[in-house]
C-alpha cells in the first residue's frame, strides 16, 4: 500500500435545497443524495479513484451504514481490512444541507469513528510503516491520529495533517510530527490566531504553521486555491484554481489531500508548488458535481498533464 489513512468514516446524507431553514422552520428541498463519506474515506477513496494503492483504517457500526460505507471503498479499490466494526457504537452520519448558492451546512455525529483509539494505529504499525504517504485527520480522537503520526514518524513515513474540523484547543504540539499540513482557511486561522481575509494573511498563517514543525504547509482557500510555503525557501506562493461553476464543494478540501497524496507517491520529483497546483485543479472537478466520495474524478476523467 502506498497510501494509508487513519481516519473517519461517515454517511453523508445531503440535501439540496434553494436555501437553508430558518429555525423553526421547513423548507421543500429539490434533491438527496446518500453516499459515503468521512474526511478519512474521502481521502482514501479520492486517491485510490487517480490508481493509488490505498488502505484505510477506521471504524463503522453494524448496521445498514456500515456494510454499505465499506463496500463503497472496496469497489473504488481501497484495501479495508483495517476497517473494523463496532457493536457499541453506530456509523457515523453527516447530515449535510447544501444550497442553490452552492453552500454547506453539516451536523456530524461522530459514532463508531470516535472508539478508535491510539490503539488502532498500533495495530496497523506494519501497514503504515511499509507506506510512502499516511493521512490523518481529525474526526477521530486526536490521540488516534496522533499516535499514527508518531508511527509514521518511527518509520520515515511521510504525514499530511489535514486538521479538520478545526478543534479550538487542539494540541498543536502535534503538528511537530506532521511533514506537510494543510488547514483550510478557519482551521489555519484557528491554529494560529491570524484572521484570514485576504491571501497575504493565508500566507502569513502558512508562514506561522511552518514554525510549528512541518516543512510544508498549505491552506486551502476554497474557490481561491491555495497558498504552499516550505520550509527550505520561507516564500509562499499563491495557487489560483481554475475558475468553474460550483454546485457541490462538500468534500473537495478531502479531493484535494487525496490528490496530494496521489501526487507525492506518483510524481515525488516534482516540486511542491506544482504538486499542488495539480491537486487544487483534480479538486475543482469535484466541486462541479454532486457529492462527497461520487464526486471525485477518476484517473480517467482527468487531463493527463494533471497526473
Ligand atoms: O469533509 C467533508 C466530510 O466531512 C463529509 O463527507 C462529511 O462526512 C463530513 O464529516
Ligand atoms: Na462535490
Amino acid at each position: 500500500m502506498d497510501i494509508v489513512v487513519v481516519g473517519s468514516c461517515v454517511q453523508d446524507l445531503i440535501s439540496y435545497t434553494p436555501r437553508f431553514p430558518n429555525p423553526g422552520e421547513s423548507v421543500r428541498g429539490r434533491d438527496f443524495h446518500a453516499g459515503s463519506g468521512g474526511k478519512g474515506a474521502n481521502q482514501a477513496v479520492a486517491a485510490a479513484k487517480l490508481g493509488a494503492k490505498v488502505a484505510m483504517v477506521g471504524r463503522v457500526g453494524n448496521d445498514i451504514f456500515g456494510p454499505e460505507n465499506k463496500n463503497n471503498m472496496k469497489q473504488v479499490g481501497v484495501n479495508v481490512d483495517h476497517v473494523t466494526v463496532s457493536e457499541t457504537a453506530k456509523t457515523a452520519t453527516a447530515t449535510i444541507t447544501v444550497s442553490d448558492s452552492g453552500e454547506n451546512m453539516i451536523v456530524v455525529v461522530l459514532g463508531a469513528n470516535m472508539e478508535m483509539s491510539p490503539a488502532s494505529a498500533d495495530e496497523a504499525e506494519s501497514l503504515i510503516a511499509q507506506a510512502k504517504v499516511l493521512c490523518c485527520q481529525l474526526e477521530i480522537p486526536e490521540e488516534a491520529s496522533l499516535r499514527a503520526m508518531q508511527i509514521a514518524r518511527k518509520h520515515h513515513v511521510k504525514t499530511i495533517f489535514n486538521p479538520a474540523p478545526g478543534l479550538p484547543n487542539l494540541d498543536k504540539s502535534m503538528l511537530q510530527y506532521a511533514d506537510i499540513v494543510c488547514p483550510n482557511e478557519n482551521e489555519a486561522e484557528m491554529l494560529t490566531g491570524i484572521h484570514l481575509t485576504s491571501i497575504d494573511d493565508a500566507k502569513q498563517a502558512a508562514l506561522k504553521l511552518i514554525t510549528y514543525g512541518p516543512s510544508i504547509a498549505i491552506v486551502t482557500l476554497g474557490g481561491q486555491g491555495a497558498v504552499v510555503v516550505s520550509k527550505s525557501d520561507q516564500e509562499p506562493v499563491h495557487v489560483a484554481a481554475p475558475s468553474v461553476k460550483a454546485t457541490d464543494t462538500t468534500g473537495a478540501g478531502d479531493c484535494f489531500v487525496g490528490a496530494l497524496a496521489f501526487l507525492l507517491v506518483t510524481q515525488p520529483h516534482l516540486d511542491i508548488k506544482e504538486q499542488v497546483r495539480r491537486a487544487v485543479s483534480i479538486a475543482s472537478i469535484s466541486v462541479q458535481r454532486n457529492g462527497t466520495q461520487t464526486s471525485y474524478p477518476l484517473s480517467s476523467e482527468v487531463d493527463p498533464s494533471l497526473l
